[in-house]
């Protein structure tokens, strides 16, 4: 075999991203919001990800899988569901895979209560698996919010379990197994038994975003920023609310790096200052920004509604040099979000640790139209780009040296 030959094998295998895995996620209930952001199965671009992950079916009090969405149970007058029209993507890109997304947050369904009970338990594993094969996917996401609460620590340890009966029902049909996490800082060693959860997963998916919101916290900070601000306190919980320092805890915890997901989101937290003339983070904070006209939720807005507030021209949009990611403000409103250049910055530090890849939440509130003039899904094509680059990015060499001069 030639070195042509050699190299081209290795394109197909590797494909443009150089072996990472670039996860998506899609909200469906996006499919419910109104005007230009409105976001139909029909929108998701197949090309873009490796991974394509429905967010999110439900768990019943019987370990029955629920579809939650209104548009799951459409009729079937010749038309396909969500999820059938979500499993489809694979016939227009036949490398893609396709998961879906159970659990949420706590309260919300069953699923608490078929963790906690082996026999449950038992049948969610059989359903889980008689659900892929009906829809044709290939593999179940669990995202996991209860984290020692709800049930405390005996939910978790059977958390743990169950992710190791699911593991032995897939495993015989190749199915992917998934799961995502969110913070842990404060009793994730404490409640699992990280290696055995590990061990279990094709890839732990890292929430690395919400960490500091208007419900947490009465100053203004960014929600996501890559690193702490140099003049935080260590231990301080500031000083733990960023993407390194996630990161770092599942690595620190045994995790290994080949199967960590760094979590990006494509949208922005939102505060209203209480004084419109302190405008830094930390500033004092009144309480959430005002809800968008797409995602309508007080104190986050999506990519696309923040786009279309800067193109209004009355933003005044800051990088933040020592965090490493971009706020704006107007008036009394103000927004910590991610950009093209923060982005880069975060992908540059997963590649630097080995991570297996990027995880976006979520493709709906990209400027998936490319009303905004930078093509379609800007955020997510400059955050496969960045994956696939070789150029390593001079902000972070910069903060490194300043990071380990940090007491
Ligand atoms: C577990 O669930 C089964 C089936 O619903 C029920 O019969 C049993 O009592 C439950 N066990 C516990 C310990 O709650
Ligand atoms: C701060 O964190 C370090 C490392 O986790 C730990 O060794 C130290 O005891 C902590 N200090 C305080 C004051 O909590
Ligand atoms: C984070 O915030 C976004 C935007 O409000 C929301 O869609 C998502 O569910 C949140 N995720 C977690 C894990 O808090
Ligand atoms: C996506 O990014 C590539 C560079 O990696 C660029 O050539 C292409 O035009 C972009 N696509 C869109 C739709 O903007
Ligand atoms: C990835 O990098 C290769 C080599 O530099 C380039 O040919 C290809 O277009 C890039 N793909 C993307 C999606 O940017």
């Amino acid at each position: 075999m030639n070195l042509s030959v050699i190299i081209c094998i290795m394109t197909t295998l590797l494909g443009p991203t150089l072996g990472k895995v670039i996860m998506c996620y899609f909200g469906s209930w996006a499919t419910h919001r109104p005007g230009k952001g409105n976001f139909q199965v029909s929108d998701i671009e197949p090309s873009l990800c490796t991974h394509y992950i429905y967010a999110f079916v439900g768990v019943t009090a019987e370990g029955s899988i629920h579809l939650k969405n209104k548009r799951d149970h459409l009729p079937t007058h010749g038309e396909k569901n969500d999820i059938e029209k979500f499993a489809a993507l694979k016939k227009r890109n036949g490398a893609v895979r396709g998961l879906v997304s159970i659990g949420g947050w706590a309260g919300t369904d069953g699923f608490y209560l078929v963790v906690n009970n082996a026999t449950l338990r038992a049948k969610l594993v059989k359903n889980a698996v008689a659900f892929l094969e009906k829809y044709h996917l290939d593999g179940f996401d669990v995202n996991w919010d209860y984290q020692g609460q709800t049930g405390g620590v005996d939910l978790d340890k059977n958390f743990v379990e169950l992710v190791k009966e699911l593991k032995e029902a897939f495993v015989k049909k190749e199915f992917l197994l998934t799961a995502a996490f969110g913070t842990l800082k404060h009793h994730g060693t404490r409640v699992y038994d990280i290696p055995a959860l590990i061990g279990n997963l094709d890839y732990l998916i890292v929430m690395s975003y919400n960490l500091t919101t208007a419900s947490s916290s009465n100053v203004v900070e960014h929600h996501a920023p890559m690193f702490p601000a140099s003049n935080q306190k260590p231990n301080a919980t500031l000083m733990q609310n960023n993407v390194k320092a996630c990161v770092d805890f599942w690595l620190k915890s045994g995790a290994p790096a080949s199967k960590l997901v760094l979590g990006l989101p494509l949208y922005g937290k939102t505060f209203t200052l209480a004084d419109a003339s302190k405008t830094t983070p930390g500033s004092p904070s009144a309480g959430p920004g005002r809800a968008g006209p797409y995602t309508r939720e007080a104190g986050s807005l999506g990519y696309n509604e923040i786009y279309e507030k800067q193109l209004s021209g009355k933003w005044t949009t800051v990088w933040d040099d020592k965090r490493k990611v971009p706020y704006a403000y107007s008036g009394d409103q103000w927004i910590g979000f991610d950009n093209r250049r923060s982005l880069a910055v975060k992908i540059n530090y997963a590649k630097k640790h080995g991570l297996a890849g990027i995880m976006i939440w979520n493709i709906d509130t990209d400027d998936f139209r490319g009303t905004c003039g930078h093509g379609r899904y800007p955020l997510l094509n400059a955050s496969r780009a960045a994956l696939n680059s070789t150029a390593v990015i001079q902000e972070e060499i910069q903060e490194d040296v300043q990071d380990s001069n940090t007491p």
